[in-house]
């Protein structure tokens, strides 16, 4: 019994090199070098393959995880990763992949976790993920500028996508073609500029409460007023959209957010319905922007609201009452700023 258990619990970290799999140049069809680890035990167990036929063949176990890094690997042909039906996570970071053709995947109907971060893909074409079963899927850290339409249409597993730090500037849910439930989306350090109506409603579901946006460090100036249509109601709980370009938050949406960040933007005035929006916060998630008096005022009060300390804050952006240009003569406008001030 104890036996069965621990075969169970085996786990293959295969390390491949990269020669055997995406290279088509045969006459110098490097052998494979392959780490198994078991669960537990640090050193790995090394075998040699002379190609990746005879990987494929090796791995039989239900437990599997492949694991490339640092070779050079500049092409992931199709079929390259059809017959692995039982590895469940596959890793290729930091190879210099450019190229992952439609198909590279075809078949892995096991595959839970496909990462491909750090590489140099610059597109994304369908065909390439769609119809796998991937739950998390990570393309941080490459050149991706352009997704085709449908790319990841269907993959109806997909909890996690990670297309931070690439060059992506527009951000569009055709991408995902049909309905999805995603739960954490990241899209961070791109240089999307804005985004568009009708955002989400065919990448989240308004069942699922805990779903994660992260839309920091880009140059977003301009968000639609229907960017939630479709989710009205909705609780999600994390929007993040600091670090980017926005002058004037005028959303006035029908979701709740538990937590929207819109630190350092360039926001100077307030006229949506912030109060309403958010559920939970805090004042940190407000902070380096350039309010205005009456601005900073309704932000104070939404603090004082959930009673938290919030006098920092104010005193943090004390300058909004006095203007530097407007120091020596106030005139009406700053007079009224001060009244509004002395109101706090
Ligand atoms: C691999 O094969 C394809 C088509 O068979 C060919 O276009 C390509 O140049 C080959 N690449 C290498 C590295 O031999
Ligand atoms: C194929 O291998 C030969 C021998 O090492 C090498 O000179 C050549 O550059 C390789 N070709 C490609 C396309 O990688
Ligand atoms: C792969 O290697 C095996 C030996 O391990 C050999 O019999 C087979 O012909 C090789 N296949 C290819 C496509 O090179
Ligand atoms: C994707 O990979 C990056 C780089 O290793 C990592 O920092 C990030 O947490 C991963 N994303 C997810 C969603 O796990
Ligand atoms: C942002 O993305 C660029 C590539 O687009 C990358 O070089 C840089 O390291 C990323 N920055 C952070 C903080 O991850
Ligand atoms: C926000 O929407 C509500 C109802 O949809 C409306 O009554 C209110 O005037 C709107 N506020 C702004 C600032 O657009
Ligand atoms: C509110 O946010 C804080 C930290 O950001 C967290 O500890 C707390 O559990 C949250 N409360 C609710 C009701 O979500
Ligand atoms: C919001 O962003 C700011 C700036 O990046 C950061 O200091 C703060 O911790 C963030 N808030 C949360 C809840 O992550
Ligand atoms: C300051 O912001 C408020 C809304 O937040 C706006 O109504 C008002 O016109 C702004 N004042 C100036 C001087 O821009
Ligand atoms: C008073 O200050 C406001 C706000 O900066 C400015 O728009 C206006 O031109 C000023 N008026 C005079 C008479 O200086």
């Amino acid at each position: 019994m104890l036996k069965a258990a621990f075969i169970h619990i085996v786990l293959l970290l295969v390390f491949i090199s990269a020669s055997g799999l995406g290279n088509n140049n045969t006459t110098t069809a490097a052998a494979i070098d392959v780490c198994f680890y078991v669960e537990g035990d640090a050193s790995p167990v090394r075998k040699t393959f002379a190609n990746s036929t005879g990987v494929r063949k090796f791995i039989t176990e239900r437990h599997v995880k492949v694991e490339i890094h640092d070779q050079p690997l500049t092409k992931v042909h199709k079929y390259s990763f059809t017959g692995m039906r039982h590895v469940q996570e596959l890793i290729i970071w930091d190879c210099g992949v450019i190229d992952v053709e439609a198909g590279a995947f075809q078949g892995s109907l096991s595959l839970r976790k496909l990462d491909l971060r750090g590489n140099y893909l610059e597109r994304i074409s369908t065909g390439i993920f769609n119809h796998l079963n991937v739950i998390d899927l990570n393309l941080s850290y490459n050149k991706v500028k352009t997704i085709e339409t449908e790319a990841f249409n269907p993959m109806i597993f997909l909890k996690k996508i990670d297309l931070s730090s690439n060059l992506i500037s527009n951000y569009s849910p055709s991408w995902f073609g049909r309905k999805h439930f995603l739960r954490e989306l990241h899209f961070e350090n791109n240089s999307i500029g804005s985004l568009p109506e009708n955002a989400f409603s065919n990448v989240i579901d308004t069942e699922f409460a805990l779903t994660d946006i992260f839309f920091s460090f880009n140059t977003i100036s301009n968000i639609h007023p229907e960017t939630f249509k479709g989710l009205e109601g909705m609780l999600i709980r994390k929007f993040h959209i600091d670090h980017n370009a926005l002058k004037i938050w005028k959303e006035n949406w029908t979701i709740n957010i538990n937590e929207l960040n819109i630190s350092h933007n360039s926001i100077k005035t307030i006229e949506g319905d912030l109060a309403k929006i958010i559920k939970n916060h805090s004042l940190k998630n407000f902070e380096h922007n350039p309010y205005n008096c009456s601005c900073l005022k309704e932000i104070k009060s939404i603090g004082d609201n959930y009673r938290e300390h919030s006098q920092w804050f104010v005193d943090r952006y004390a300058e909004c009452r006095m203007p530097k240009r407007r120091r020596k003569l106030p005139n009406k406008t700053t007079v009224r700023n001060m009244q509004i001030w002395s109101s706090f």
